[in-house]
């Protein structure tokens, strides 16, 4: 990259691509290519079969009692939309309320806003603490009886901090409220397993956990999705229809109106195969081996401070690091605006992300225009830090 060997650290943004998962798509597109449902062909039979049971894999994959449980989106953000249209339209009132937190991500923000606009809802966020956690001190007073959804994410992609998922929905749970987890970066990462977690509704992405971009998910508890209408009309979701009038398949495929994104559903089955095979709990380890050293190696450099949790020296311990903190380092450097790092990190062949990353308000809470940001997956490694840092101690002599 630019004669430099590539150092590639924007995975939360998005990660590469295994070649498993290209032959796949590949495969699919060679061998089995129809639409699905409808045919009474082979090829047809086959493309359904392959679909379908990529729905399986992914149920498997989140702990989800039943198929039934998963919608395929285009991902994170198209299933946070399908949620606020389908439950928020049915069953949000004027003055009921939607907690979300101060972290964010705009695409976890933005639909809960459109939607308490149009209804006359409420939004209710928890504050971040300085350290970069969720303050849960004050869950109590906000968790109210007018909380009808705690959305949330799971890892928060500019400060890396681990929020306590189960706990977060155990508390929402005894107020009667609904909970939604973001889990667009925890997928591809940690274990999530839905009934231990004990959530109602989590989102994810394929494409930041080694597969393909255009597919992702919405898992809904079963009774749950039933109760919901239809977000999008049209072919694949109904199982009668008039010129007045229609009426609907069950979840999933209610939701799922027009051709679906059949290759992108076989690409993640592929990616899921492929994250298994190293294991989640292995990859965990190594993204926290990463972090750990990253935020070491920081240390030595002068003007620059990382965001989020685990940080201080005195309080860090390896276990706590483990439990709060993912992949994830964001950071300012005195001497350079984000952009200007990031350009010139990208000169020397190393690709990190500068910016607000999604989250203003979250950048407004900390008096930031934006931050850099490392990420990282399992195929980085810890010399790729030390280069990262060679280059990070040659800007801040280069902008000073
Ligand atoms: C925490 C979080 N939520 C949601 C999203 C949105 O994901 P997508 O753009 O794949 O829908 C992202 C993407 O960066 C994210 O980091």
């Amino acid at each position: 990259m630019r004669g430099h060997p590539l150092i590639y650290f924007d995975n939360a943004a998005t990660t590469q691509k295994p070649r498993a998962v290209i032959e796949a798509l590949h495969s699919y597109y060679e061998h089995d290519n129809a639409n699905v449902h409808r045919g009474l062909h082979e090829l047809s039979s086959r493309a359904t079969e392959a679909y379908e049971s990529s729905r399986q894999r992914v149920a498997n994959y989140l702990g989800a009692v039943s198929a039934d449980e998963i919608v395929f989106t285009r991902g994170t953000t198209e299933s946070i939309n399908l949620v606020a249209q389908a439950w928020g339209g049915k069953f949000l009132r004027a003055g009921d309320v939607v907690l979300l937190t101060e972290m964010e991500h705009h695409s976890n923000l933005v639909p809960w806003q459109l939607l308490a606009e149009r209804i006359g809802a409420r939004l209710r966020f928890v504050p971040v603490r300085d350290d970069g956690t969720l303050a849960l001190e004050q869950l109590e007073q906000l968790l109210t009886p007018e909380v009808k959804l705690f959305a949330f994410t799971h890892v928060s992609n500019s400060l890396g901090t681990i929020n306590p998922v189960a706990e977060l929905c155990r508390k929402a749970r005894a107020v009667g409220a609904l909970t939604l987890v973001d889990a667009a970066q925890s997928a591809g990462h940690l274990s999530v397993d839905v009934q231990e977690l004990g959530c109602d509704f989590l989102a994810f992405s394929g494409h930041k956990m080694c597969g393909p971009t255009g597919i992702g998910a919405l898992y809904g508890r079963a009774e749950i999705l039933n109760a919901l209408p239809p977000w999008h009309g049209g072919g694949e979701m109904i199982v009668s229809v008039t010129l007045e009038k229609s009426s609907f398949k069950k979840a999933p495929h209610r939701f799922e109106a027009g051709t679906p994104n059949i290759a992108g559903a076989i690409g993640l089955a592929a990616a899921i195969d492929y994250i298994e095979q190293i294991g989640r709990p292995a990859i965990f380890e190594h993204d926290a081996r990463l972090t750990s050293y990253a935020i070491e190696r920081f240390a030595e450099l002068p003007g620059t401070r990382i965001l989020g949790p685990g940080v201080d020296p005195t309080l860090r311990t390896a276990k706590r690091l483990q439990e709060e903190r993912g992949a994830i380092v964001g950071f300012v450097m005195k001497a350079a605006h984000p952009h200007d790092l990031t350009t010139f990190a990208d000169r020397r062949g190393l690709a990190l992300r500068g910016g607000h990353h999604c989250n203003q308000p979250l950048m407004r809470r900390f008096g930031l225009p934006g931050t850099t940001r490392a990420s990282f997956y399992f195929y980085n490694t810890t010399e790729e830090i030390d280069r990262m840092i060679e280059i990070l101690r040659e800007a801040a002599r280069f902008f000073g």
